[in-house]
C-alpha cells in the first residue's frame, strides 16, 4: 500500500514509519520538523534496509500539501502532526487551533483532491475529560478540559462528520493512552524539547542525570500508593495498531474509533520503581502538590480494539523501561542538533536512500562480503 504519514519523523510516527517499511509498504513522509529530527529517518531507514520519501512541508501551507498528496497519490494517509503540550495549549489556544484543527482541515481537503479517502487520525485519551468511571470504553460521552484536548475532540467529531456526509471516507480514531518506550534497538525514541511535560521521559532523564529529581505531582490520590495512575503502552505496540486499523479500513467505509491502551494501570512510583531497576540506579522523587488538571487515574477498555482489529498490546511495563532506557543511555541528548531546514529534500532524501542502502547491503548474504 502507498502510505502518507505526516508528522511521520516524531515519536510515534518513525515508530509507525518502520513497521510500515518492514511491512513491505511504500511510505511518504510529511514533516516540518518543528518537533522532531530527520535522523530519525535515517535510522529507520537504517533499521529496515528501506527508505520512505520525505516532503519538509508544514499543514498550513495547502499549496504544498496538494502538491504532495497529487504527487505521491497515497491509498491512505496516518495523520500524526500536531502540537501536544497541554500547558502550551493554554498559554496559547489559537496557535493550537490553527496547528490541530486547520492542520487537519487542509490535510482533509488535498486528500479529496487526491481522491485518497482512507485516514487513520491521533487521537487521544484525553476526549475522554474527567471522566472516573473505570476502565474507558469508547462509547463515554467526550468533553475536553483544555485547549489541546478540544483540538483532538473537534477533530474527532469533523471525521464522523464528513464519514457520516460522504460515504465514500474510511476514518479511524485512534485513542492513545499514554505512550512510553522505545524500539528495542535504541537507536529511536522520544526526544522531548526543553522539560518533558510527560512523566516517562522526566524519569529517563534523571536515571541519566540530566536531572536532579522527579516531581511527582500528588501523594494523596484515592490509587494504590496515593500516585496517580495511567495506562502507559508501548510505542511499538501502539505502533502495530495503526497497520491493524489501516488493515481494517481497507475492507470498509465509515468512521470507528478505538482506545489503544492495555487495560492495566501503573502509579507514578511503580514507573519509577520499575524504571530504577531497568537502570540499575536511584531514581530520586519527592512527592509534591497535585497538578491542576490531572485525574487520580485511567485506564483503557482495549476489547474493543481487540474483538475487531485483532490487536492487542504485548509488552508490559518492564519491557517499557527497559527500551526507554536503553534509548536514553545511548542517546542522553536525544537525537543530534541539526537545521534540517537548511538542506534541500532531495539531499535529506538523499542521506536516508543511503541509510537504507547500507543496511540492506550489509544483511544481503548475496552481496555481503563480511
Ligand atoms: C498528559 C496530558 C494528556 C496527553 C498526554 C500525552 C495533562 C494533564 N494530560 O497525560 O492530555 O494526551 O499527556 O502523552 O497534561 N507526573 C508526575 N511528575 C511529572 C510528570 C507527570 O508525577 O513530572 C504524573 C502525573 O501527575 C500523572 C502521571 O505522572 O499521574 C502521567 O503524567 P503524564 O505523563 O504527563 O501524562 P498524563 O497527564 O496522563
Amino acid at each position: 500500500m502507498r502510505v502518507l504519514v505526516t508528522g511521520g519523523a516524531g515519536y510515534i510516527g518513525s515508530h509507525t514509519v518502520l513497521l510500515l517499511l518492514e511491512e513491505g509498504h511504500e511510505v511518504f513522509v510529511v514533516d516540518n520538523f518543528s518537533n522532531s529530527s530527520p535522523e530519525s529517518l535515517r535510522r529507520v531507514a537504517a533499521l529496515s534496509g528501506r527508505a520512505a520519501t520525505l516532503y519538509q512541508a508544514d499543514l498550513l501551507d495547502a499549496e504544498s500539501l496538494n502538491r504532495v498528496l497529487g504527487e505521491t497519490k497515497p491509498d491512505a494517509v496516518i495523520h500524526f502532526a500536531g502540537l501536544k503540550a497541554v500547558g502550551e495549549s493554554v498559554a496559547k489556544p489559537l496557535m493550537y487551533y490553527r496547528n490541530n484543527v486547520t492542520g487537519t482541515l487542509n490535510l482533509l481537503d488535498a486528500m479529496e483532491l487526491a481522491g485518497c479517502r482512507n485516514l487513520v487520525f491521533s487521537s487521544s485519551a484525553t476526549v475522554y475529560g474527567e471522566c472516573t468511571e473505570l476502565p474507558l470504553v469508547e462509547t463515554t460521552q467526550r468533553s475536553a478540559t483544555n485547549p489541546y484536548g478540544r483540538t483532538k475532540l473537534h477533530i474527532e467529531e469533523m471525521l464522523e462528520e464528513l464519514a457520516a456526509a460522504d460515504e465514500r471516507w474510511s476514518i479511524a480514531a485512534l485513542r492513545y493512552f499514554n505512550p512510553v518506550g522505545a524500539h528495542e534497538s535504541g537507536r529511536i525514541g522520544e526526544d522531548p524539547q526543553g522539560i518533558p511535560n510527560n512523566l516517562m521521559p522526566f524519569v529517563a532523564q534523571v536515571a541519566v542525570g540530566r536531572r536532579d529529581k522527579v516531581n511527582v505531582f500528588g501523594g494523596d490520590y484515592p490509587t494504590v500508593d496515593g500516585t496517580g495512575v495511567r495506562d502507559y503502552i508501548h510505542v511499538v505496540d501502539l505502533a502495530a495498531g495503526h497497520l491493524a486499523a489501516l488493515d481494517y479500513l481497507a475492507q470498509r467505509t465509515g468512521s470507528f474509533v478505538w482506545n489503544l491502551g492495555t487495560g492495566e494501570g501503573s502509579s507514578v512510583l511503580e514507573v519509577i520503581q520499575a524504571f530504577a531497576r531497568a537502570a540499575d540506579k536511584d531514581v530520586p522523587y519527592q512527592i509534591v502538590d497535585r497538578r491542576p488538571g490531572d485525574v487520580a487515574e485511567n485506564y483503557a477498555d482495549p476489547v474493543k480494539a481487540r474483538l475487531e482489529l485483532g490487536w492487542k498490546a504485548e509488552r508490559g511495563l518492564e519491557q517499557m523501561v527497559q527500551d526507554m532506557w536503553r534509548w536514553q543511555e545511548q542517546n542522553p541528548y536525544g537525537f543530534p542538533d541539526e537545521q534540517p531546514e537548511s538542506l534541500p529534500d532531495e539531499e535529506l532524501n538523499e542521506q536516508i536512500r543511503l541509510a537504507a542502502s547500507k543496511a540492506a547491503t550489509a544483511t544481503d548474504p548475496t552481496t555481503n562480503k563480511n
